[in-house]
């Protein structure tokens, strides 16, 4: 049996119990040098590790750690979209419809404060003027910005175009914009608010070679279109277009989430927009009480606002979910890549019932057809 220095102490034979204490204390100094080697490379290990992920994640948005156990997260969200133009989109904006006066001001300086760089604004929204201001007192470089207006039914008269966008121009105090749109493609006579112009409607074209006049001028620097439907977008891109449309935007959400245009817009590099995201005011309670929303919500640690508008950036849109809640104005922006399997259930749930529309003002138009329907009678 091995004996140790004190038992061959007490037994008188001190060589021995010096060598054996000499062994021990070799013994402890390789232990301890073994075990700062391991910190160090645990240390290496995991700093490699966060250089990695760091790398990958440049240039996304930083996703929230979910609570669930291991789940497979092959999908980051994009914080920009590439434009034919080659500009650079932020997928998520502050869409500020509704906001009214009073409102939408702060609304715009809490979305700013909070890490916006994109508002969705249109001259038909009559808050220019506050939006602009508010942009103005955040101090934020114009560069920095991204700002979409659109172009109202009664100015798609080629000769009215540049002066409503002129208008808008000096209502948001910018001397261009990043996108404008046709709101609709629907075209009114001047003045009217219901009187169709036949022809510019069967045919935006002329509308459009203006507003690509407009990008030659330097006051916009994409153009494009809202609420086209497929037979409409090929009406219009049938023509030699010098630039085409950089978005569509229109209504996606939960109970109107349009899969067919999606994967056209896809297949034809047409980037969508997502307007109405949450199912509009109308309509937002009852999105977030989805059994399928809540469940996703409560298995990452998100909010059911979040689910949603971070679906819209996986399916591959620019979301434009309005609040003039501080807080919510907050919420919104965090978004969170879904696993697949809980994408693939949430977009399940969403085609699984009747599509339904929250905005479609054909009726209270007057038109007497839907705007949204392929066939349109002129
Ligand atoms: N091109 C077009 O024809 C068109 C048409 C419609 C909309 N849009 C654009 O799309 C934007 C968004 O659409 P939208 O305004 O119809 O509807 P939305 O964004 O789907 O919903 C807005 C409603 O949701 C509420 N809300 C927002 N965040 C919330 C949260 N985290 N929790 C609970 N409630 C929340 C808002 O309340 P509070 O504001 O009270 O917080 C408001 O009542 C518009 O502002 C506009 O920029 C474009």
């Amino acid at each position: 049996m091995p004996r140790d220095q004190y038992e061959l102490l007490a037994a008188g034979d001190d060589d021995k119990a010096l060598d054996e204490l000499e062994n021990r204390l070799r013994f402890n100094r390789v232990k301890k040098v073994l075990f700062h080697f391991l910190v160090v490379l645990a240390i290496m290990f995991a700093g490699f590790k966060g250089l990695k992920a760091y790398i990958k994640s440049s240039g996304q948005w930083l996703h929230k750690q979910p609570c669930g156990g291991q789940r497979n997260y092959s999908v980051r969200l994009p914080s920009h979209y590439q434009l034919p133009s080659g500009h650079q989109i932020p997928s998520v904006a502050l869409g500020v419809w509704k906001a009214t006066p009073g409102e939408v001001g702060p609304a715009v300086t809490a979305a700013l404060k909070a890490g916006y760089r994109h508002i969705d604004d249109a001259w038909a929204y009559r808050n220019e003027e506050e939006v602009g201001k508010a942009i103005k007192d955040s101090g934020i470089p114009r560069d920095e910005l991204w700002l979409t207006s659109k172009l109202w039914n009664t100015f798609h008269a080629p000769e009215d175009v540049e002066e409503a966008l002129d208008d808008s121009l000096s209502k948001l105090g910018t001397e261009y914009l990043d996108l404008y749109l046709i709101h609709w493609p629907i075209a009114f006579k001047k003045g009217s608010n219901n009187e169709l112009d036949v022809a510019l409607t069967a045919d935006p074209y002329p509308t459009w070679q203006k507003l690509e006049e407009m990008v030659d001028k330097g006051k916009v620097r994409n153009i494009g279109i809202s609420n086209f439907n497929i037979a409409r977008v090929k009406n219009l891109t049938a023509n030699p277009l010098k630039y085409q449309p950089a978005v569509n935007q229109v209504e996606l959400n939960f109970w109107n989430p349009q899969p067919e245009l999606l994967a056209w817009a896809r297949e034809n590099g047409l980037l969508l927009e997502a307007y109405s995201p949450l199912g509009s005011n109308n309509q937002v309670k009852e999105t977030l009480s989805v059994p399928e929303v809540k469940e996703i919500a409560g298995e990452l640690g998100i909010t059911p606002a979040q689910v949603i508008i971070s679906w819209h950036v996986q399916r591959g849109t620019v979301v434009l979910p309005k609040s003039v809640t501080p807080s919510r104005v907050q919420e919104n922006l965090q978004i969170t890549a879904l696993p697949e399997d809980l994408f693939d259930k949430l977009e399940a749930a969403a085609a699984a019932h009747p599509p339904k529309r929250v905005v479609n003002p054909s009726q209270s138009w007057g038109l007497g057809f839907d705007l949204f329907e392929d066939e349109w009678p002129y």
